[in-house]
């Protein structure tokens, strides 16, 4: 039977051509914001422009308009193809499409506005709220619907993390944002003090966890196995995995909140699930990466497959990282500097951003009907770039966070401090130059994936490659 009539491919590829689109957005407002933070007269005066209103409208944008394209699109691909059935509801899956791009729109209108709920992660005001909601039920309807009515025995771990990633998000969602409105931009939050500071905090450690981890592992619990044409390596580890990683993350959210009004024990037990979360985390990315093994030397010629095991070394390097930094003592130093983003950036960009690139050149051909993509020297050279990039981007940062950490600790022999603040400052600037350029690669990389993904869907025929005559 014809694929394309068996299964609704509309929806994913509309959600696949917003992934670039925002990712594209999402990461110029990033560029610009980097380059805030080095020259900050680039604001302008103007009030729209400035840092403080430009840095919510980065982070929805990456992760809710960017990553949660990318989600949905991932999503509704394999949960038909590992069902062998059409989406529950073609009707509701469309109002998913416009309903999410009608809250991306919403959220670049309201932030750089100055409206906000001024909760990270959760900035957007009440109205866009109860939204996201509906869209939200819609998306779980489809997607649990399709589970139900799928004509295989068996549910393909992928959706289990999918499923997680829907339930959670919802849970965080709903919760997080109970709050009294107003007036139509504004509205106070139920909670107060420390209790809303832990609710905020359980909700963004588990937006990490659930939104930009469980999902994204979903993902490469299907593309990697299909772009290596291998099984997994082993599908016991993935149970395994997915238990425990879904049982550890709701712990840990409290190693934000350090050296604040919490309870100690509460902090105490924050870092303790943080340590364990390590053992899942990499548990994951062994089975990814070992998924490859007797076929490794794919690496050499497929560059679709070096984006997404890069994807999981950073994958591994940021699980390693945070569990470390959620160490009270290490914690005390890393906070409140640049590490923090740096750590920050080897997940989104290095992990996140990685898989999703990576996935987006698998399905691009398979959702337009064409064999391969326009050019696999250019997904090459898109692979260089970004990874040069993320990695310009967080050694810079590293270096500044441990710099600001050390300066700001540093004590003369009768007790004042060495180092005035402003000295710290001017000690970074260096760093979020290399850190502008790492940006700037990064995103130069997503148009030239644009490029490569139009000329895919055109139909032109792939650059021939020379061949090389023997001496
Ligand atoms: C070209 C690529 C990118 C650039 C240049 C960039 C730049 C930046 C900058 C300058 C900040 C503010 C840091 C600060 O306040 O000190 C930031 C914050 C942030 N970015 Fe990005 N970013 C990029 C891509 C991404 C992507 C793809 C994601 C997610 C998938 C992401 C997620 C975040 C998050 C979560 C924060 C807040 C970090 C925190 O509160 O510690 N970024 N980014
Ligand atoms: C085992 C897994 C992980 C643990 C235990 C962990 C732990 C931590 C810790 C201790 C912090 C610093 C808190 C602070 O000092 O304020 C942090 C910040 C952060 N991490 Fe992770 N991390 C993990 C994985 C990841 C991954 C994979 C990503 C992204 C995909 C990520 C995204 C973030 C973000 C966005 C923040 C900044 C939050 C904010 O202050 O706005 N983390 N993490």
């Amino acid at each position: 039977m014809n694929q394309t009539e068996t299964y609704n491919d509309k929806v994913v590829r509309q959600f696949t051509i917003m992934t670039v689109v925002w990712g594209i957005v999402g990461m110029a407002v990033g560029v610009l914001i980097a380059a805030q933070l080095w020259i900050p007269q680039l604001n302008f005066d103007v009030a729209w422009l400035s840092y403080g209103r430009l840095r919510p409208l980065h982070t929805n944008a990456v992760i809710f308009a960017f990553g949660g394209s990318a989600l949905f699109a991932t999503c509704y691909y394999i949960v038909q193809r590992t069902c062998h059935v059409r989406l529950f509801s073609d009707r509701l899956a469309a109002f998913t499409f416009w309903g999410w791009q009608t809250v991306i729109v919403l959220a670049a209108i309201t932030l750089p506005a100055g409206i906000t709920q001024s909760k990270e992660y959760a900035e957007l005001e009440w109205p866009i709220d109860l939204l996201i909601t509906l869209v939200w039920v819609a998306f779980a309807v489809v997607f649990f619907g399709t589970i139900a009515k799928r004509r295989v025995k068996h549910i393909y771990v992928a959706n289990w993390f999918y499923a997680a990633f829907i339930i959670t998000v919802a849970v965080l969602h709903i919760v997080n944002n109970l709050a009294i409105p107003v007036s139509a931009g504004k509205s106070y939050i139920l909670f107060s003090g420390a209790v809303d500071a832990m609710v905020q905090w359980w909700y963004a450690h588990n937006a990490v966890g659930f939104f930009l981890t469980a999902g994204f592992l979903g993902m490469m619990y299907y593309f990697v196995p299909k772009q290596a044409q291998r099984p997994i390596y082993s599908y016991r580890l993935s149970v395994v995995h997915f238990w425990a990683l879904i049982s550890t993350y709701m712990w840990a959210g409290p190693h934000h909140l350090h050296y604040t009004s919490m309870p100690d024990w509460l902090q105490s037990l924050g870092m303790v699930f943080s340590l364990i979360l390590l053992a899942p985390s990499w548990g994951g990315m062994i089975n990814g990466m070992m998924t490859l093994s007797g076929a490794w030397h794919k690496l050499r010629t497929d560059p679709i497959l070096k984006f997404m095991i890069v994807a999981l070394s950073f994958y591994g390097m940021s699980t390693f990282e945070g569990p470390m930094m959620s160490i009270k003592t290490v914690n005390s130093l890393s906070h409140y500097t640049d590490w923090t983003v740096g750590h920050v950036h080897s997940g989104a960009l290095g992990w996140v951003a990685l898989m999703t690139i990576g996935s987006v050149y698998v399905l691009t051909p398979r959702l337009f009907n064409k064999t391969e993509m326009y050019s696999t020297k250019l997904i090459d050279v898109h692979f260089w770039i970004s990874t040069i990039g993320v990695v310009l981007y967080i050694a810079s940062m590293w270096i500044a966070g441990v710099m600001q950490g050390l300066m700001w600790r540093a004590f003369n022999d009768d007790g004042t401090l060495t180092y005035t603040f402003i000295e710290t400052i001017a000690a970074t600037k260096p760093y979020y130059a290399i850190r502008l350029a790492g940006g700037l690669l990064f995103l130069s990389g997503m148009f030239v994936m644009a490029y490569n993904m139009i000329k895919t869907i055109r139909g032109e025929a792939p650059a021939p490659v020379p061949v090389r005559q023997p001496a």
